[in-house]
């Protein structure tokens, strides 16, 4: 142990603890030098590290990843660990003690700016991949530290923007897959984010950080602040929010005021610190290996896995030694990366102009400018160069100018000059693949049948373009799927009409119906639907087997889900077994179907494998608002597997009976609500049995005029058998009991 923490919270002055809750500098904590407590180093961030003297002065080298748009389209989280323990070597490297990542919030719009560095608009995907992250983090002693906790889903006004959100859509969707990588991972940290939940700061929102984080979830490591995110760091403290960071003038000071001025507690002051103390000893302890700056080949692994081919009519792979018409400004300045707080100074970057050249005969013409200005001699150029080729690569997505940190796009279009370039060479008689490069889902409706054949390779990483050659040429698969629904126009998402909200506030009135879980609630027809992607063989589903064991009662269920899987094509390759619940009817308004489990795996041509996915009670769960916790009802669910959300050839239906589940009732309940409670009802009969010696009856014909009235009102009418006082007293004893 590096230091004893209760000596250190014995000795300490309240000035020193003071300074502990609050950072020092930009990236360190403060430590307490006297009593033997080192400060930490914090870094971004989720796809390499950027290390770097003040907050925005460019970062010392390091590898980097595909962003995380790419890594969650891997839908593979032993690749993610894999990426977890490179960035622990890197940041050992450079004496980095906890790194500022995952980003985990739900892409609820494509057009949030931040996408790029979010995995999914789905909770499962997002809480497994940022989960596995972690753990390759840790286990090589380095902290992840998961942002941003939470309903950060937009950069519109998001230091202030107030979320308003209902309570089973947090816990459904916003808060889902943080729950489950706090409690798969135990990350060190928690990055509160910036914007309000529901109307109080995430920084200062003890519902959120204590009640939610510590008390449903059982968190036991440190709550940071992002960067800048603390208004009143006294209501933070109280809130649950142990550091502040960067250092804010004049913070450590007001904190030790407050708590001699009384206003602040020294035991909150000490808990926040205790916390902070326990990270510092994990950190001064953990046992590390050596540190390692340069992670190339894995980074191109993870690009490779990153990518999502939608669509191709035979033109890919391409033939060896192909005479390429390489069009695309990205070919040779490549967007590999977004802006902002986790931008990396990669040590090498690698570009397809130079990789496809290696492996194939080509011509390159930058087509269009970068600017989004529409010149037509360039198209013209592009046009020449394809005279003589027997394919045309275009490389095309959005300029770093369209996406980054701080600010949302207000439509999802590829640049107008993009679009009229793919125009004029799907009118040249030759096949046109498009590679996209971007960071949030665009459009591809109105072009993709102009296409031959569409790459989406996201944010690959400084080894994206090694990747995409080897994807394009055949010597690699590509095995990325959609994490996200890609939709025909923004207008039908489900978030259309609420993004980004106005005056202040953002209205997420689509509850639960986030991505595909609204595309499929509406039937929208969409481009290419949540889960796709195709690679260069072909697989085919056959029988599907449910064995399941405990039950809800015992909220011990294990459902095994085995599919037998064979690969019908002629070249290895790899295939994402997902596994969807198709919810039964319930007493709320529940998505069709949800995404409950997945697997990757990779198959040798003709090779034949039985999978099994395992889903526990959460995959039939759904939140009740009136009994605050997550239930399960009875009903029959389908069990359904296939390669995507819309194409799910393998079903089995699961019976689950589970005992009706007592009403929450309150002094709102209706008369239907006591009547199904049959307890609380006969208490409520016995009380006016004994004042009148009658019992409460209504016909039938009264019950369904009144049925969906509340029963105190009801029975505050003169003349009635019931009083309030008789609903008084039973609410006393049943209300809100479950
Ligand atoms: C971002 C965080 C980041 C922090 C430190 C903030 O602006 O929201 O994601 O970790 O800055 O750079």
């Amino acid at each position: 142990m590096a230091f004893d923490v209760d000596h250190v919270l014995a000795e300490a002055t309240t000035e020193e603890l003071a300074a502990l809750v609050c950072g020092s500098g930009s990236w360190h904590t403060t430590g307490i030098p006297r009593l033997g407590v080192p400060p930490l180093r914090l870094a971004d961030g989720p796809h390499g590290l950027r290390v770097t003297e003040q907050l925005l002065t460019q970062a010392v080298p390091a590898t980097c990843f595909p962003t995380a748009a790419g890594l969650g389209s891997s839908w593979n989280p032993a690749l993610l660990k894999r990426v977890g323990e490179a960035l622990a070597h890197e940041a050992i490297a450079l004496g980095v003690d906890v790194v500022l990542g995952p980003g985990l919030n739900i892409k609820r719009s494509p057009l949030c700016g931040r996408n790029f560095e979010y995995f999914s608009e789905d909770p499962l995907l997002s809480g497994t991949l940022s989960a596995a992250l972690v753990y390759g983090l840790q286990s090589n002693g380095v902290g992840g530290c998961l942002k941003h906790f939470a309903v950060n889903n937009q950069e519109t006004d998001r230091m202030r923007v107030d979320a308003v959100v209902a309570e089973r859509t947090l816990r459904e969707i916003y808060l889902a897959g943080f729950q489950r990588a706090v409690t798969a991972a135990a990350p060190w940290m928690v990055m509160c984010s910036y914007n309000r939940v529901n109307g109080t700061l995430a920084s200062q929102n003890s519902w959120l950080l204590t009640d939610v984080l510590r008390g449903d979830w059982d968190y036991s490591g440190v709550v940071v602040s992002d960067w800048g995110a603390v208004y009143d760091r006294i209501a933070a403290l109280i809130a649950g929010l142990d550091l502040e960071m960067p250092q804010a003038q004049g913070r450590a000071e007001a904190v030790a005021a407050a708590v001699e001025a009384g206003e602040l507690s020294r035991e909150v002051l000490e808990v926040a610190a205790e916390r902070l103390l326990a990270l510092t000893d994990k950190a001064a302890s953990a046992v590390r290996p050596a540190g390692r700056i340069g992670h190339h080949d894995l980074a191109r692994q993870a690009a490779l896995e990153s990518m999502v081919l939608l669509r191709n009519d035979g033109v890919l792979p391409l033939a060896p030694q192909a005479k390429v018409a390489l069009i695309g400004a990205f070919a040779a300045t490549p967007r590999y990366q977004g802006s902002g707080s986790s931008k990396v100074n990669p040590r090498e970057l690698d570009r397809l102009l130079d990789t496809l050249s290696a492996r194939c005969d080509v011509t390159y013409a930058p087509g269009f400018r970068l600017s989004g200005e529409l010149d037509d001699d360039l198209i013209d150029e592009a046009l020449l160069a394809a005279e003589d080729a027997e394919v045309i690569v275009a490389c095309l997505g959005l300029p770093d100018a369209e996406e980054a940190e701080g600010f949302d796009r207000t439509h999802m279009r590829i640049p107008e000059n993009q679009r009229a370039l793919v125009a004029s060479l799907s009118e040249a008689g030759k096949p046109v693949v498009v590679v996209l490069s971007n960071g949030a889902a665009v459009e591809v409706a109105d072009w993709v049948e102009e296409t031959s054949a569409l790459l989406e390779a996201w944010l690959g990483g400084e080894a994206g373009a090694l990747a995409l050659a080897q994807v394009l040429t055949g010597e690699a698969e590509p095995s990325g799927r959609l994490t996200e629904t890609l939709g025909l126009r923004l207008e039908d998402y489900p978030s259309a009409l609420m993004f980004p909200g106005e005056s202040g506030q953002v209205m997420y009135g689509e509850g639960v119906f986030v991505g595909y879980r609204g595309f499929d609630a509406l039937e929208r027809e969409v481009a290419f639907p949540f889960g796709f992607g195709l690679g260069y063989t072909t697989f085919r589903y056959d029988s599907l087997t449910l064995t399941d064991t405990g039950s809800v009662v015992t909220r011990d269920l294990r459902v095994a889900v085995s599919v037998t899987l064979t690969n019908t094509g002629e070249r290895a390759g790899a295939e994402v077994v997902q596994v969807y619940v198709r919810n039964a009817p319930a007493s709320v308004s529940r998505p069709v179907r949800e995404l409950r489990g997945y697997t990757k795996v990779w198959l040798e041509p003709g090779e034949t494998r039985t999978v099994i996915v395992g889903l526990g009670i959460d995959a039939f769960a759904f939140w009740s608002t009136p009994h605050e916790r997550f239930v399960v009802e009875s009903g029959v669910y389908a069990i359904e597997a296939g390669p995507h959300s819309r194409d799910l050839p393998l079903s089995g239906g699961l019976r689950l009976d589970v005992p009706r589940l007592p009403s929450a009732l309150h002094d709102e309940s209706t008369i239907a609500e006591w009547f199904a409670d049959t307890e609380a009802m006969e208490a409520l009969q016995a009380r006016a049995v004994a004042r009148t010696g009658e019992r409460f009856a209504l016909s039938e014909q009264m019950y369904t005029v009144v049925a969906g009235q509340p029963l105190r009102r009801f029975a505050m009418f003169p003349g009635g058998v019931l009083t309030a006082e008789d609903v008084d007293a039973v609410l006393a004893e049943y209300g809100r009991s479950v």
